[in-house]
């Protein structure tokens, strides 16, 4: 059991050790565990907690509330356009009222700087639920299911495909790194990871194996997971260089022949969702092939994050584990 996890932010995997993310990985399969026995032990019982979402969300909005819910704590959901925040108030005062009267903040929108004023000046725990930079309650998702499905993080590899600079890929890589499961990431050379993140990871001596190439066949060749992410995301929908993004993008897309060209049968396919699989519109870096075929856990991935994020709320401000 680790108590130094008590009264943490969780605003990037970087904070976070080894030992405290795989313990944090344990306690999720734990509470999943238990949650399909029926039991509740209310952890978070007498808790409040605010979750201020800037943008949009469905998995992460969900977990957050129904792991609130199981555990006996209220969250309270803070859209954009229902509090006083950017129009009639500024985030300091804001942070400070939320500090008076919460236990914690979950924040989802766009700047990180956002998050760390938000944790000096409301005095609580904050947790990210995503911003421009990084995604970390979903990497614990994915990487709990990851050890669900292999029950190891030595030797696997995961190849990324796709936008090699969002929040996901900056997670992913990160996350990797510090757990010790090796990566590749391929993307073309403009949406190539970003120099500070690739110089956090050498300075961390990670065991991983990381690699970063334009090859998305190469990249792919033995690799136990292939995951992918949206080509445009929250908030670059509108950008005038989009167009331009995914055509760059179009090699990069998952499809069968890149699923059978790792030379494994068992590699799994995973995404953090939302994905654009299916229909005309929605047709952008995965098949709707690959996405439903029995090799896809995404659906568990999903699930997932109920049980991560209750696992990092019972840890930063709960009760007994
Ligand atoms: N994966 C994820 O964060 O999904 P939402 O945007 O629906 O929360
Ligand atoms: N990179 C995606 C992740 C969504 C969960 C986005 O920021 O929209």
């Amino acid at each position: 059991m680790i108590k130094n996890l008590y009264n943490r932010s969780f605003l990037t995997l970087k904070d976070y050790t080894k030992d405290e993310i795989l313990f944090l990985i344990d306690l999720a399969i734990k509470l999943k565990s238990e949650k399909k026995s029926g039991i509740y032990k209310h952890r978070l019982k007498n808790k409040n907690i605010a979750m201020i979402f800037e943008l949009t969300s469905t998995r992460t909005r969900c977990a957050a509330s129904v792991a609130c819910f199981d555990e006996g704590a209220h969250a309270e959901f803070l859209g954009k356009n229902e509090i006083q925040l950017g129009k009639k108030e500024s985030l300091k005062d804001t942070a400070r009222v939320l500090g008076r009267m919460f236990d914690a903040i979950l924040f989802r929108g766009y700047k990180q700087e956002t998050l760390v004023q938000l944790k000096e000046y409301s005095g609580i725990p904050v947790v990210n639920a995503l911003t421009d930079d990084f995604h970390p309650t979903q990497m614990l998702a994915d990487l709990m299911t990851i050890k669900e499905h292999f029950n190891k993080f030595k030797n696997i590899k995961l190849t990324y495909l796709g936008d090699g600079i969002n929040n996901t890929t900056n997670s992913l890589l990160i996350g990797s790194a510090k757990i010790g499961m090796d990566i590749t990431i391929t993307s073309p050379k403009k949406y190539s990871p970003k120099k500070e993140i690739l110089d956090y990871i050498k300075s961390i001596n990670s065991e991983s194996k990381i690699e970063i190439t334009e090859d998305p066949y190469k990249a792919v060749k033995g690799a136990d997971i292939i995951y992918t992410d949206v080509w445009i995301s929250m908030g670059q929908e509108k950008d005038t260089k989009s167009k331009e993004k995914i055509e760059l993008l179009k090699p990069y897309k998952v499809n069968k022949k890149i699923m059978d060209s790792t030379g494994k049968d068992s590699t799994i396919f995973l995404h953090c969702l939302p994905a654009a699989h299916d229909g005309k519109v929605h047709n952008m870096e995965v098949t709707d092939e690959v996405f439903e075929s029995e090799k896809s856990f995404v659906f568990d991935q999903a699930e997932n994050r109920l049980h991560t994020i209750k696992a990092i709320l019972i840890s930063i401000i709960g009760g007994k584990n």
